[in-house]
Formats: C-alpha cells, structure tokens, sequence
C-alpha cells in the first residue's frame, strides 16, 4: 500500500481509538457523578418527608397523610411517593405513583435494617430511582416511606454524549487524514518528486539546476548526501568528458585519478605524508554543536586536493576549540567529514609556543623578511627558541607517523618548519624529503638580516628537495646560501651539496585543481553572468551594473589598501562610472594576535568607509567589504560573475585567487588584474599585469578591463584557463613528488622503533657559522 495511505490509515485508527477511549471514560464518569447527585438529592428528601409524615401516620390519620404527599404531585423528576404502615399495607401514595408497582413486595418491604435503600431499577420499562426509609415512632418501625425519581434523564444524557463524541471523533478523524495527506504530498512528496526529476536530469546528461529542497530537520541528510552525490556525478562525468577530449586532441592532463595512480606507483605501497602548520579542517564549538570549517589559506587550497587523491597522512596544528573533541587518542582524525579519504594529525602548540613560533617568529620575523612589503620584521631570541621546539614537536609527530613505512615519502610545507627537513632526515635518511616554501625567497642581502639565516639554511638543507614558486626564487635562495654556508652549489644542476648530502633546488608553480563543474554544482545557478552580478549585488543592497571582486587574507602584502585608492581614482578620473561600479572585496581576518595586522584591518575598513562617504548615493556604494572568512561555495558565485578580479599583492610567492577566479570563469567573459609582483604574473601572461604601487595604471586597468572588447576578453581568458587547467595541483604534485623519488636515499632504512627522544637531542646545525655567513649578517 502506498506509504502515503498507510501513514493517514495508521493515524485515523489511532485517532479514532483514542477518542473513543476518551469518550468512553468520559461518559462513565459523567453518568456516575449525575447518579451520584440524583442519590443525594433523593436522600435529603426522603429523611425530610420522612419527619413530616411520622406524626400523621402514628395517629393513623390518613387524610393528613395524603396531604401532605400530595404536595410532591406534578415535581419535577419525583415520579411517586408512597407511605406503607408496619404490616406492608399501602396507606397513601401520590396520584402519579406507578400503581402496578405500588404493591411490588420490593416495595412495601420496610428496610430490616432500619436504614435508608437506594436503589436503580426498572419500573414499567422506564429507569427509576427508589429510597426506602423506614417511619419510626421512638425506636419502633411503625411503617415505611418511598420515594420514587424518573432516572431516565441520566441514560437520555449519556446518549446525547455518545452522540456528540462520536461526530467529534469523525470530523477530527477527517480533518487529520487531510492535513496528513496535504502535508506527506506538499512537504514530502513534492521535493522527493523533484529530487527524483532532477537526478534522472542528471543521469541523461543535462546540466540542470538543483530544485529548492528543504535543508533543514529529517530532510538534511538525505539533501545534504543528494546533492553531494549530484556534485560528485557531476565532476566525475565532466572529468570523464575532459580526458576523452584530452584523449582526442593527443594532450595529457593531470586528473587526481592519474595523480592517485602516479603517487602508487612511485611511493610502491608507502604512505604520502604531508606537514603544515595550518590544518585542512578545523573543528569549532558552536552553539551546541561542533562545525567543521576550512581555513582561508592558499595552501589549503592547494594541497588538500593532493591529499584527497593520494590518501596518505597531514599532519598539522589543532587551531580549533573542539578539535581535541573529534580525534582519536593519537591525535587523528579521517577527514574530509563528509566523505573521508585521509587522516588529518593534529599537533597541539601550548598558547606560548603558538604565540613564539606562529605569531612571533613565523609572521613577525620570516614573513616580514620574505616578502618586500616594506614591514620591518622583528627576530626575539624566544620567539626562535619556540620555533625550534615547536619543530622537534612536529618531527616527532612525522617520525612517529612514517614509523612503520618503508622509505617514506615527506612534504613539508613553508616558512613555518625550515629546520624539520633536517630533523627528520637525521632519524630516517631512508625517507625522502621535500619542503615547499610558498612565499618568495628574497635576495641575499635582504635574507641576511635574519639572526638565525645560518641555522634556517642547514635545516632546509636537509631536504633531498626545495620547491619554489618561481626560478627567481631558485636563485635568490641559491646565491643566499652561497653566501652563507660553506657548501657547494651547482648552478647547471640547481642543487646545493653540504656534507655529502645533495639538495635539489627547483621550480614548481603551484596551483589550484580546476575542476569547473563544482562551480555549477555547487549553488550556482544556470543564470548568465549579468543576472548573476545583479542579484548577487542586490542581496547586498547595491545596484550596479560592473561587479569587481577582490578575495584575501587582510594582511599587508596584499596590497588592498593600494587597490582601494586605485578605485578611488579610476572614479575621480572616469566619473560615468559612478552607480555604475561596485567593488566587492571579501576579506578575512587574518593573524589578528599581531598589531600590524589589527592596524591594518582597520586601515581598510576606514579607506573603504572614507571612499564611499565620496561618492555613495542612494542605493549604489563604490566599495562592498565583506570583513568575514567565506568558504570557497559563498567566494564561487562572486568568481563567475565578475567582471573584473584585482589581484594587486605589493608583493606575493604565487596567489592562487588569481588562479581560482581563472578557473571559474566557465564562460570566458572576466578580465584579471594582476600584480606583476605576485607569482602568477609569470604563467598568467593574459592579465592585465600592473604595478599596483602605481595608481594611476591601476585605475587605468580598472577602465581597461571593463571596456575591453568580448573577444578580446574572451581570448584572453580562454587562454589563461588553457594554462590553469594544464598545469593544475595534481600536474605540481606529480612533478614535485616525481623529482623527489627519483632521489636516491640511504638504502637502508633504520630500526623500526622511534627514537623520540633523540630528536629532541639533536644539535640544530652541524657547523657554526661561517666567517661568510657571520659576514653577510654584519653586512644588513
Ligand atoms: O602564502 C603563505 C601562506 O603560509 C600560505 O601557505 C597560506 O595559505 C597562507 O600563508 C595563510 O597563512 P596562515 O596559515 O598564517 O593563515
């Protein structure tokens, strides 16, 4: 039977049983409480006729007596009263006292007792009541008086409440088998039926648009698995397409099932560990429950893909408040949480070390340091201390987690551990190792400013490979050892030999996995960009007819207040374009422990509040900034619909918004401006490349960009996606990881057992610094 039926039938019987239970219940106690009321008022009456009628009786005089009864003749519900003398002989009775009764034996018998009777029972088919009271004079009994009441009435009303029970029981039975049906249909049915409607849509191959499905109660986790199944068909069926075209145009692409392939074959059953500081997956309290969210970080970006394709191990710090809440007792969890393909180790930091290591000489010494922004970086001796603890904490986790591998594969991430290539190698030099350092490599002198570039050096020369963004990086980082250590570096081969260990130096830009259909599948709608633009500009209370976008981390290599001013003068200069344009920069907080980093947020909300206060009028403002982190669904929709992306970092290793926005503009119709200092200026050649110190270009850019011919823009952007789509994440993390295993390590692999402790021993560097090193120090 159709569930629909089964459920209404279930709840009308239900339904129908309780009432009459009820119903049942309730009349009974009615009909006893009017039982009760009618023996009371029958006794009261009796023992009071009772007095008058004694003195009469004792006398014999009959005339009083019939008197006196008289008076009950024609009262309401008294069907009969009737006075017997000691032997049972009728002496006088009411004229509509049921005669045929009156000399019924159950009558005229006197109670032996010498109580009051009551009773219920049939007298000539009708219900009556009867008290029997004996008629004293002293204590002898000289006779007997009854009382009859018609009782009818409480059967007659017990009726009419069945009556009224039971049309109550059937319009509420009808009432709830309609609302049931009403709901199963417009509630359940319908969004099962456009569930179902849309993915038959799906599996024939058309592209279309997810219906409005309820998100929230018992319906979550079936939507929630839905469209995720929908997304994941999605993709799968796009990737497939793609290969065949690849296949049919004789290119090879790199999929994440060719990089999952790749990685197997060359770790020969091993697991891949990755190590950063910022985790891929950060558990918070909120409200009463625990949210899983990611962290705005370009390296997120990147190397969670790698991850999800290759399996293997992260191993990361725990930054969020119930993190400790979702792992096992060695510190893992399987993530991603809706679909787990790899284990995330969390690594916990006490609230010093974090504020030594992460904020102190990660952000406010290398940071500062690496990228020429014009920050002073600031080096404390106890910042470094916590750098150096904090990376013996992280190699032991790595050790522990590559224990029970044969010659494991390592990739570190970033500025955060420059000394754990060397610690882990020291332990395992069977493993191989690689770091990546996402941000630039600045030239040796700038480098040497560093108290500590000597020891930084030795521990990233641990590494059988460091990766860069750029060659220029390579050579700065190259020249900078040269000057510093004594080694030997071979600029042919690109690569650094220090105590007979080699080092590979070389370049591997990095990027983003460019898989359009999430895009689609994720929220978006089929609307074409114009429409997109509007509606997503109205939701923010603007009206305009140009969207740019800009999406950062607030920090001051990024260069937002410079693209502010940009704005500011791209208006001065161009004024047609006011109400006409609006900017939407989505800015998460970043690092807000440190105090450059708080200036500077509120550096840019005054810069933006300044400029709008210059040209806002109603229901238009130049400048939308949205201070909160988005997660990459919200950012997606602000991607496809721009216009114009700007992209002006003072200074930056490779930027991967400027490769995320490339990568969703499925219809080619955006333009990208890009800062000629970031490390995307060197494979994205079809930005608009600027300096985005200079004002004036930058406002010129803006015009540029948005007058720029469709073809044009088309062009361009077709071939910018050509780029992003051929040299994607699983091309990089082939390449890195290919070069890596082609590095022969030592053979023989250690004694399986960790010796923890022995990293902590472990001197930092092998050999002082040298005359040169301390030279170049002197020198900044
Ligand atoms: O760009 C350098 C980098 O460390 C990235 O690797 C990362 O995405 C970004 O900075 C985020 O920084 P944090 O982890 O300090 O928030």
């Amino acid at each position: 039977m159709h569930v629909t039926y089964r459920l209404s039938s279930s709840l009308i019987l239900g339904v129908a049983a309780v009432s009459l239970a009820f119903a049942f219940w309730q009349t009974r106690a009615d009909t006893q409480a009017l039982r009760t009321d009618l023996e009371n008022h029958a006794r009261v009456l009796a023992e009071s006729l009772a007095k008058s009628v004694e003195p009469p009786l004792q006398k014999h005089s009959t005339r009083e007596l019939q008197r006196l009864i008289d008076r009950f003749n024609d009262r309401e519900q008294i069907a009969g009263v009737a006075v017997y003398d000691a032997t049972g002989q009728l002496v006088a009775m009411t004229s509509g006292f049921p005669w045929r009764a009156a000399s019924d034996p159950a009558l005229k018998s006197v109670p032996a007792d010498g109580e009051i009777h009551m009773e219920f029972l049939k007298l000539g088919g009708s219900r009556m009541h009867m008290a029997t009271l004996p008629l004293r004079n002293e204590n002898a009994v000289i006779g007997s008086l009854v009382l009859l009441h018609d009782a009818g009435y409480i059967d007659r009303q017990a009726l009419a409440l069945w009556r009224r029970t039971l049309a109550g029981v059937l319009i509420q039975t009808l009432l709830i088998a309609s609302v049931t049906l009403l709901t199963l249909r417009w509630g359940v049915g319908r969004p099962l039926l456009q569930m179902a409607e849309w993915l038959q849509q799906l599996r024939m191959g058309a592209s279309a648009q997810a219906p409005e499905m309820p998100g929230e109660g018992e319906f979550e986790p079936l939507t929630k698995e839905v469209t995720r199944f929908a997304t994941s068909l999605t993709a799968a069926r796009a990737a497939a397409q793609r290969e065949a075209r690849l296949r049919n145009l004789a290119e090879s692409s790199w999929t994440s099932e060719r990089l999952r392939a790749f990685v197997q074959g060359r770790l020969g059953g091993s697991r891949l560990c990755a190590v950063s500081n910022r985790e891929p997956y950060e558990h918070s309290h909120r409200g009463s429950g625990i949210e899983c969210s990611v962290p705005a970080s370009g390296l997120v970006t990147a190397i969670e893909p790698i991850l999800r394709a290759c399996e293997g191990v992260w191993v990361a710090q725990a930054t969020g408040d119930a993190d400790h809440e979702t792992v096992d007792e060695q510190g893992r969890v399987r993530v991603p949480p809706d679909h787990p393909q790899y284990s995330l180790r969390r690594v916990w930091l006490t609230k010093e070390e974090e504020n030594g290591f992460y904020f102190g000489f990660a952000n406010e010494g290398l940071w500062p340091l690496c990228h020429i922004a014009h920050t002073r970086p600031t080096f404390r001796i106890e910042d470094w201390e916590h750098y150096q603890t904090v990376n013996r904490k992280f190699a032991e986790a790595v050790l522990e987690e590559i224990e029970q591998e044969e010659n494991p594969v390592v990739l570190v991430q970033d500025y955060h551990f420059a000394l754990l290539p060397r610690l882990i190698k020291e332990v395992r030099p069977d493993s191989r190792v690689a770091i990546f350092w996402h941000i630039p490599w600045p030239n040796p002198e700038a480098f040497g400013i560093c108290p500590w570039q000597g020891e930084l050096l030795d521990g990233l020369l641990g590494a059988d490979l460091i990766g860069f963004h750029i060659q220029a990086h390579c050579n700065n980082f190259l020249d900078t050892v040269d000057r510093t250590l004594e080694c030997r570096t071979e600029r042919e081969h690109f690569a650094v030999t220090r105590n007979s260990h080699q080092t590979r130096v070389r370049a591997f830009p990095i990027s983003v996995a460019s898989d359009p259909p999430e895009a689609r599948a994720s929220g978006l709608g089929p609307e074409l960009p114009h429409m997109e633009r509007v509606r997503l500009l109205s939701k923010l209370g603007v009206g305009a007819s140009f969207l740019g976008v800009g999406v950062d981390r607030v920090d001051y290599t990024k260069g937002i207040p410079e693209r502010f001013r940009a704005i500011e003068r791209f208006l001065d200069k161009y004024p047609a374009y006011k109400r006409e344009f609006t900017f939407v920069q989505i800015g998460s907080p970043s690092r807000t422990h440190i105090q450059r980093y708080r200036d500077l947020m509120e550096e840019v909300t005054q810069e933006a509040e300044r400029i709008n206060r210059r040209f806002q009028s109603e229901g238009w403002k130049p400048i939308v900034f949205l201070n909160r982190q988005h997660s990459h669904q919200e950012i997606l929709p602000y991607y496809c619909a721009a216009d114009v992306c700007l992209v002006t970092s003072l200074h930056d290793g490779m930027n991967l918004v400027a490769k995320e926005f490339v990568a969703a503009q499925e219809d080619n119709h955006g333009v990208l401006i890009l800062s000629r200092f970031a490390g995307a200026a060197h494979e994205l050649a079809d930005a608009l490349v600027v300096n985005p110190y200079d004002t004036e270009e930058l406002a010129d850019s803006i015009r540029h960009a948005l007058e720029m011919r469709p073809e044009e823009r088309r062009q361009r952007m077709a071939r910018m996606r050509t780029t992003v789509r051929e040299h994607n994440i699983y091309r990089w993390a082939g390449n890195l990881i290919g070069e890596l295993c082609e590095i022969r390590t030592a053979e023989t692999p250690p004694v399986v057992t960790m010796p923890r402790k022995a990293v902590a021993k472990q001197p930092l560097t092998e050999e002082p610094m040298t005359e040169k090193a301390l030279a170049s120090h002197t020198w900044s």
